[in-house]
């Protein structure tokens, strides 16, 4: 009896301890200077990137988007969370929800319910490319442990920027012939870059000038300043429009403790790969010379990099803080070493006691990742479906089952035996559409993403593939086809990471698994923004008959609209 009193008074006392935070947004365009040169980038309440989220596991956020763009739809994508119960506030625009018209605030609500390190961004058009993104960290509950052992931590958002505007580099990707946006002119730290300049000038041979900002410039880097022999941890998460980056910090080893709000098995590492749409935790000991400063590296690894490596310093305060390292950089591995990003991606184990996979699958698909045209429009294609996003969303469809909203055959599930991806496609054409896989709620589903050659002979992309609403099992990794019947056999069930965000090697294969748990409706696609324009994405509904309440004001505009209006106004 009494001890079923203090259970009862410590969940009343954990639930009051959940917080709401609640936030008035604006985005609008300005004029910022993200790496020394203008350019207009997308800012929040005037703040570009947008403003860090801190929040307890547990807690609710609220947040109140209005929409000051003068000609452009607006959405937020809260990238990792799971939306558990709130599939309608995920802020994928034509998925979840209609865009935001200029001028009308749409208010997101949803819990966050364990912690890890996330970010936001931009879910409409191209608009992640010009800068609308923020962090979005989630920290243990009240009254609970962290595990992991720090005095003080860093948050990183990497990103890269273009001097073309975004509008332009649209337009040139629905051009025929398209007009390729070509690789950034700089990679960001929390929005600071430099370009055409570089703060180690003195040691590259490169003929880059010394960069002559003043500290408070918009595009001076941030400064890490560390105590000695302390413990930091430093969040990593990549909004990358393109690039795939390599982190690294002169002569610091980093424990590798977190991926996608996830704690992994421990590893160290003298640098870390992170794909477009991931995030780490980095444990990071300053047990170097105290009297020194060391060179914080970003940069370009997967394509053949045009951009140099961002650069800051991390600053033992016992050294003054503008002096420069005294030796150059870490060196960016090669880009093309693709053995080596394999390496980095299979050291990737769950932690200790975190939930393992069913044993096998219910329902699987072999997702076939294609570059094709459309009577010459270059276009990325899922089983040869390049997906076009309808106007109604699909969420507001399935709820109220309107038939037209969008194709109902569901894509093909597979690929012709004979494919052969290593060469060029034999069949260079591919239609568009918007059909989509539906299962049936708590089933699991393997996927099994198969990369191919290019419309050009040998060449194979890497593509982060990032699912909404779930953590998937990454069960493994593959060359060349997959092989069925053989290749499951190396698959790990035993400690296979739990992740949002996976890459795809060129002309390899992932297979991934994940259940069935949330009603609702998910985008799985490429995180490359571009890519994803050109159609590289599929979605994935579940559970339909128990989604719950969907606030109309998610479902303005398509079919929904009519149907909402004669609903309400009988
Ligand atoms: Cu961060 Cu649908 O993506
Ligand atoms: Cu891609």
């Amino acid at each position: 009896m009494g001890m079923w009193w203090i259970v009862a008074v410590a969940i009343l006392a954990h639930t009051a301890s959940a917080a709401v935070r609640e936030y008035a947004w604006e985005v609008e365009y300005k004029f910022g200077w993200p790496d020394c040169k203008e350019g207009m980038v997308m800012a929040v309440n005037g703040q570009f990137p947008g403003p860090t989220i801190h929040a307890l596991a547990g807690d609710t956020i609220v947040v109140h988007l209005t929409n000051k763009l003068a000609t452009e739809g607006l959405v937020i994508h809260w990238h990792g969370i799971r939306q558990l119960g709130s599939p309608w506030a995920d802020g994928a625009a034509g998925v979840t929800q209609c865009a935001i018209s200029p001028g009308e605030t749409f208010t997101y609500n949803f819990t966050v319910d364990k912690p890890g390190t996330h970010f936001y961004h931009g879910h409409y058009g191209m608009q992640r490319s010009a800068g609308l993104y923020g962090s979005l960290i989630i920290d243990v509950a009240k009254g609970k442990k962290e595990p992991l052992r720090y005095d003080g931590e860093f948050n990183l958002l990497l990103s890269d920027w273009w001097h073309e505007d975004v509008l332009s580099q649209e337009i040139g990707l629905s051009s025929r012939p398209m007009r390729w946006i070509g690789e950034a002119q700089s990679i960001l730290v929390n929005g600071r870059g430099q370009f055409n300049c570089s703060l180690a000038a003195q040691f590259s041979n490169t003929m880059l000038p010394t960069c002559t900002f003043k500290e408070g410039d918009q595009c001076a880097p941030q400064r890490l300043h560390v105590e000695p022999n302390k413990t930091y941890r430093i969040r990593l998460a990549s909004s990358t429009a393109l690039a795939s980056l390599n982190f690294a910090v002169q002569g610091h080893r980093l424990l590798v403790v977190e991926a996608d709000g996830n704690y992994i098995t421990p590893f160290t590492t003298d640098d870390i790969d992170i794909y477009s749409g991931e995030t780490y935790s980095v444990l990071l000991t300053t047990d170097q010379d105290p009297s020194q400063n060391y060179y914080i590296s970003v940069g370009v690894r997967g394509r053949k990099p045009n951009t140099p490596p961002a650069l800051t310093v991390l600053n033992y305060v016992t050294a003054p803080s503008s002096q420069l390292p005294a030796s150059p950089p870490p060196e960016t591995p090669r880009w093309n070493d693709f053995d080596r990003s394999k390496n980095f991606s299979k050291k990737i184990f769950a932690a200790m006691g975190s939930p393992s996979p069913p044993e096998t699958f219910n329902e699987r698909l072999f997702l076939l990742n294609t570059q094709n045209l459309i009577d010459g429009f270059t276009k990325w294609a899922i089983n040869n479906v390049s997906l076009a996003v309808p106007g109604t969303p699909y969420l507001g469809s399935v709820k109220y089952n309107l038939r037209t909203g969008f194709s109902r055959s569901s894509p093909p599930k597979d690929y012709p035996v004979d494919y052969d991806i290593m060469n060029p496609p034999r069949n260079r054409n591919t239609k568009q559409g918007n059909g989509i896989y539906v299962f049936p709620f708590n089933v699991t589903v393997d996927v099994i993403l198969q990369n191919a050659n290019g419309l050009n002979a040998n060449a194979s992309e890497i593509h982060p593939w990032h699912l909404h609403g779930h953590d998937f099992w990454v069960l493994g990794y593959g060359e060349g086809k997959f092989k069925p019947g053989i290749d499951e056999k190396t698959y790990n069930l035993k400690n296979p990471p739990l992740r949002n965000t996976v890459a795809l090697y060129p002309y390899g294969w992932t297979a991934l698994r994940f259940v069935t748990d949330n009603p609702g409706v998910w985008f799985f696609h490429c995180h490359i923004e571009p890519h994803l324009h050109m159609g590289m994405g599929v979605v994935f509904a579940e559970g339909l008959n128990r989604i719950g309440k969907v606030p109309d004001e998610a479902l303005g505009c398509g079919l929904t609209k009519q149907f909402l209006m004669n609903r309400n106004n009988p």
